[in-house]
């Protein structure tokens, strides 16, 4: 018999548009990891949630980023991709999870501290607990590896964590998830403030995938540097020309060395038009293509249809196992 293909799953919320530091941190990882896992790419609209969402813009950005999945080369046929919402499992087994996740454990949470400081107003159950559904999206699908950027990496040391303690009271039941982080473009910083992680919630240090070219050339023309003249990598003392730096190397698949002795001698000017240039080039394809793909609304409703579907069938095998341990009876 064939040893089962190790297994694969992310996601990315429809909070906003994608970002090229999601690209950067995640998807461009997906598509190189396709042929040789089982992947499952999810749109997690339930994460979406924890913070108001205009519905109507939520619905739109859900089946816009599931043809950005496909315009990047994710292969539906390769690939379960769906949408989180479409299967009760995930909701399901996160009641469980957050019956075995202690309270502390989320209070100490990063993610959750940045979110409630910037939402004070409206710092919800569901905020605190989004680690618990991101544990349960993750072991529904017994996946060995989840590739994500640095920021999430604690969520999925939570899910290990989860995982682990569920697995020593009731014997094995759960795969323990490793993270899996891009050695290039972990962390994309803002364009504006280079202190600050590259998000969805600060649109001028931010590049959406779906910018026009020219919007692109002028947010890096616009990107903070310092007072320096020299493209060289230090992110300690030269934060805004490392991360343009990071972000060059990783559109155009240079190192570091080389990228740097590219631009010896040459201004800021040139240097940050380059790195403009090389992320429309790399982003104009799959503009394009997302644009096309959208046209085309039967076809994505297929995709998520049959996503849902399949996802489902393993969804429900976890889920069963788990209920029948904690000890539920058999419907
Ligand atoms: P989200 O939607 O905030 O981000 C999606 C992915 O993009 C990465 N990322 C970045 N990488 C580098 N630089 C940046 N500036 C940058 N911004 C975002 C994130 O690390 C992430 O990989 N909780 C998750 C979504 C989620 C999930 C899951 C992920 C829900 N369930 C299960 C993996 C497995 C989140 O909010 O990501």
């Amino acid at each position: 018999m064939e040893a089962r293909k190790k297994r694969i799953f992310s996601g990315i919320q429809p909070s906003g548009d994608l970002t090229l530091g999601s690209y950067m941190g995640a998807i461009r990882n997906w598509v190189a990891l396709q042929d040789e896992y089982d992947c499952l790419y999810c749109i997690v609209d339930m994460h979406a949630i924890t913070v108001r969402q205009v519905p109507a813009d939520l619905r739109r950005r859900t089946l816009e980023q599931l043809a950005q999945y496909i315009a990047c080369g994710l292969d539906p046929q390769k690939n379960i991709m769906f949408i989180q919402s479409h299967v009760p499992q995930h909701a399901e087994l996160s009641w469980v999870l957050g019956c075995y996740t202690q309270f502390g454990e989320l209070s100490r949470m990063t993610q959750f501290k940045d979110k409630a400081q910037k939402h004070a107003d409206n710092i919800t159950a569901g905020l605190f607990t989004y680690p618990v559904l991101m544990a349960a999206d993750i072991l529904l699908y017994q996946a060995d590896l989840v590739p994500v950027g640095q920021d999430q990496k604690q969520h999925v040391e939570l899910c290990r964590d989860i995982a682990g303690r569920f697995n020593g009271v009731y014997s094995d039941t759960f795969t323990l998830p490793e993270p899996y982080i891009p050695k290039m473009g972990a962390r994309i910083m803002s364009l504006g403030n280079p202190a600050n992680k590259m998000s969805k919630s600060d649109p001028d240090g931010c590049v959406f995938m779906m910018d026009e070219p020219e919007v692109i050339a002028r947010k890096f023309k616009r990107a903070v540097t310092d007072c320096d003249t020299a493209v060289r990598y230090d992110m300690e003392n030269k934060p805004g020309v490392s991360n343009l730096l990071t972000i060059y190397c990783a559109a155009t698949g240079k190192d570091l060395a080389a990228a740097e002795a590219e631009f010896a001698g040459r201004g800021y000017g040139d240097f940050k038009a380059a790195v403009g240039e090389a992320v429309i080039e790399q982003m104009r394809p799959i503009r394009e293509e997302a644009r096309r793909l959208l046209g085309d609304k039967a076809y994505l409703e297929g995709v998520y249809r049959e996503g849902a579907q399949r996802a489902q069938a393993l969804a429900e095998r976890t889920l069963r196992k788990v209920y029948k341990k904690v000890g539920f009876v058999a419907r």
